[in-house]
């Protein structure tokens, strides 16, 4: 529209006299408030943006391609992937406190962004350090530069002395609906543009027990299915998000194909919320839960169960973790 178009011309303008002819770094979460503030960055700058991926190990299937494919491919932004999966894995091993996994991912994420900066610097000067930062963020954090926001784990404010950068925040002052209008505008691909929230910690907050490699990959594929069965529904705008939860910890009982199984529940956790701070759960189809039930049961070996959670936030909070 014609107000998106001038959101971004203006944004363009602004990145263009702060950076002038300095570099910029962005790191890329697969959300899509990185995305847009790194596109309207490149639109800016072009080839003077480097985006910093750091891949934990922790994402859903699929999210890794939709930035290294999808969103280059949208935007021809040049793009360091860094793979640090084996070393988070190896940092929760054994992990099950909740808050001390998000402080364990929150701390290696920091670490590794700051060595793959470095290098990015190493090469030529960068001297700005672009952030997702939005309107409301702005709003919580007291006005401030963002930089205390509650994501802690997406946010590089704790970098040491030599890696300071100045502050690129194209979207503070947006609020998400006009995040999403402006990724559009920019031909971001809508599998970036509308997803669903998810938490920074990633599936590492939804297996309840420790997280292993065997286990994130039998989330993967449960919460692969739920997905692809909300979509086919037609139900991702009524849903804020829908995490399914492994109780890696807890064995039930099952017969399946030709005799007794001793696997695990899955959890199923749709919500409809305005901003998350409260949410309901959301009604789903009874046909539908039957889909994802048998699917996750037929195709997943490690799953013979499927439960639905049905309470709302309070007391529950969206993520079981
Ligand atoms: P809760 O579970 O507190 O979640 O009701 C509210 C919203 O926040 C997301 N969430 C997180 N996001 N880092 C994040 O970036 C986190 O550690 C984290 N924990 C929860 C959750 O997915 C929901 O959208």
């Amino acid at each position: 529209s014609w107000t998106t178009a001038s959101i971004v011309d203006e944004q363009v303008e602004r990145i263009r006299a702060q950076v002038g002819d300095g570099h910029a770094i962005c790191g890329l979460s697969g959300g899509v408030d990185s995305a847009v503030a790194a596109a309207l960055v490149q639109r800016a700058i072009g080839d003077r943006l480097t985006c910093v991926f750091v891949d934990h190990g922790l994402l859903r299937a699929g999210e890794r391609t939709q930035v290294e494919r999808d969103f280059v491919a949208a935007t021809g932004v040049n793009l360091v992937t860094v793979d640090a999966a084996d070393r988070f894995l190896t940092a929760l091993a054994g992990v099950t406190d909740p808050e001390q996994k998000r402080k364990i991912i929150g701390r290696e994420f920091i670490r590794v962004f700051e060595q793959a900066a470095r290098e990015v610097k190493a090469q030529g000067d960068v001297e700005f350090l672009v952030q997702g930062t939005l309107y409301p963020d702005v709003v919580e954090s007291g006005g401030g530069t963002g930089a205390s926001n509650i994501k802690s784990h997406h946010n590089v404010g704790g970098l040491p002395d030599d890696l300071q950068f100045g502050l690129v925040e194209p979207l503070r002052l947006l609020f998400k609906d006009e995040v999403r209008r402006v990724g559009l505008e920019l031909g971001l691909p809508e599998t970036i543009v509308h997803r669903q929230p998810f938490p920074g910690p990633g599936l590492a907050i939804r297996i309840i027990g420790a997280v292993s490699a065997d286990r994130l990959t039998t989330l993967r594929a449960a919460d692969a299915i739920a997905r692809e069965e909300l979509t086919t529904a037609g139900l991702d705008s009524d849903i804020w998000q829908c995490p399914v939860v492994l109780l890696a910890d807890v064995r039930s009982v099952g017969v399946q194909g030709d005799g007794r199984t001793y696997g695990h529940p899955v959890v199923l956790r749709p919500v409809s919320s305005e901003d998350a701070m409260t949410a309901d759960w959301a009604r789903i189809p009874y046909d539908v839960l039957e889909r994802i039930s048998t699917r996750i049961t037929n195709e997943v070996a490690e799953v013979n169960r499927v439960v639905l959670d049905v309470t709302s936030k309070p007391p529950g909070t969206i993520e079981w973790e």
